[in-house]
């Protein structure tokens, strides 16, 4: 391999780090209000790099929450168009106290970079700009057309993009995409993601009397959203992880045998996961499934809080008059948001003690994916990713969600290629968040090599 763009992507790494590390500088936490100007900064950001390197059409596009920015360089006569794509909003910090290194000062140890952001998606997003600025500055032009697209809600459920895209822009008008928000199923293990689930986010509101009261004088008469809640949370599944909502699996679509066989030979150690990603005394789920049939292909009920009631230190004896509890669903193809939510929301109904008044909301949903191979660009992708890290590239699904990845197919008609590079113990929306420096390294020598293949 001889590539010049390759040879100033290596030259220059240090000074692409040290710009890596202004942007996770930036706070760009979408869930939390106070944030909404940092989320414009870290837009602002990459639009003025994205002009920088000599993208053309370089804007932001309002919607309803965060921008969107958007460039392209589109000089590449007769050669197909590329879609990238990736986010600048990041995930909450909390719990706070459990960091290293504060999440907002980029800090390297141990051949990573540690930092909210760093894995997902700020130093996949900076892997993909660098890759271009490597093209264009060795050579002066792309071997292929590229639109950039990145948005700044994917971890709420990314609805202005949502609507964008869904509104076929010209704008967008693109042969494929690529996707860099993933990660690799191993260290050193070139990978491409092929499905991912999708998800419904809800909130589960439970009222019970007109205002907190003292428990000794109403405890025995007056009922208790808590446990309330606590009663219909455990009707939500059984002990085996089996969700007790009916029809929640209808129509579920199997991966095909040989899906699973693929699946069955990737190097995974069930009891390495547990003691090194996990950390829990035993495993759970649905009997008679892997653990990747249970994270990848397999839909599943998770609470995430259940924030009211008294949570200060010590001890105050109330009957809180309100909880809610945040609960999502994963779901697989074959399943969408609209029919499970529906199904959840009659179930929880059904099922809600006496005494109690209940709501049931949606907060953000997405539809599960799998993406085409029968491509000629998933083709380049893996010719170049068996260069960069010698070793031929496994297919893999993942568990997550990327909402706006269905979107491409259904409403551009596009295929994605999701070419990631972060690893599965990158902690992303947890404590000490980090991104692997020789996978930042490679992840933009991958995508640099991958734009010339799909431009040949
Ligand atoms: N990058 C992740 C999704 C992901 C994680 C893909 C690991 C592959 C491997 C993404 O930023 C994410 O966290 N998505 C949210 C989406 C949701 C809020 C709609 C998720 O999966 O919880
Ligand atoms: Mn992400
Ligand atoms: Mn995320």
């Amino acid at each position: 391999m001889s590539s010049p763009a390759v040879a100033y992507a290596r030259e220059n790494h240090p000074r692409f780090l040290n710009e890596l590390k202004d942007l996770l500088r930036i706070p760009s936490i979408s869930t939390l209000p106070e944030n909404k100007a940092d989320c414009r900064r870290a837009a602002e950001f990459l639009l003025a790099e994205l002009t920088h390197i000599g993208f053309e059409h370089a804007k932001l596009l309002e919607t309803e929450g965060n921008p969107l920015v958007y460039a392209d360089w589109l000089h590449a006569d007769g050669k197909p168009i590329a879609l990238f794509y990736g986010h600048y909003d990041v995930q909450p910090t909390d719990p706070e106290d459990e960091w290293l290194s504060p999440p907002f000062e980029p800090t390297e140890r141990d051949g990573n970079l540690y930092g909210r952001g760093t894995c997902d998606d700020k130093g996949q997003v900076w892997a993909q700009i660098k890759a271009l600025e490597s093209l264009m500055a060795a050579n002066g032009k792309l071997p292929i057309n590229v639109r950039v697209l990145l948005e700044g809600e994917e971890e709420v459920g990314g609805e202005g993009i949502e609507a964008f895209v869904a509104s076929k822009p010209p704008e967008l008008k693109s042969d494929f995409a690529l996707v860099s928000d993933t990660e690799l199923f191993a260290p050193g293990l070139p990978t491409l993601c092929v499905g991912l689930r999708g998800m419904i986010y809800t909130e589960l509101e439970v009222r019970g009397a007109k205002t907190d009261l003292h428990s000794g004088m109403y405890g025995g008469a007056a009922p208790n959203p808590f446990v309330a809640i606590a009663q219909i949370v455990a009707k939500l599944k059984d002990e085996d992880g089996h969700i007790l909502i009916p029809g929640f699996y209808d129509g579920i679509i199997p991966p095909s045998p040989e899906e699973l066989a693929a699946w069955s030979s990737l190097p995974f150690d069930e009891e390495h996961y547990r003691l090194t990603e996990v950390g829990s005394r035993t495993l759970v789920g649905e009997a008679g499934y892997s653990v990747l049939q249970r994270t990848w292909a397999r839909p599943t009920l998770d609470v995430h809080g259940i924030p009211g009631g008294f949570i200060g230190a010590g001890a105050k004896t109330v009957i809180p008059a309100k909880a809610t509890a945040k609960v999502s669903m994963r779901l697989v193809p074959g399943m969408t948001p609209a029919k499970t939510f529906a199904l959840y929301k009659d179930y929880v109904e059904k099922i809600a003690p006496a005494g109690v008044d209940i709501e049931v909301r949606l907060i953000h949903s997405g539809d599960p994916c799998l993406v085409r191979v029968d491509n000629p660009y998933i083709q380049a992708a893996t010719t170049a990713l068996r260069e960069v890290w010698g070793q031929e590239t496994v297919f893999i699904r993942s568990g997550g969600s990327i909402p706006i990845v269905g979107d491409f197919d259904r409403n551009l008609g596009i295929p994605s290629v999701m070419m990631g590079f972060g690893l599965p113990d990158d902690n992303i929306h947890a404590p000490n968040e980090k991104f692997h420096l020789k996978n930042f390294e490679l992840g933009i020598e991958s995508i640099v090599r991958f734009l010339e293949e799909a431009g040949k």
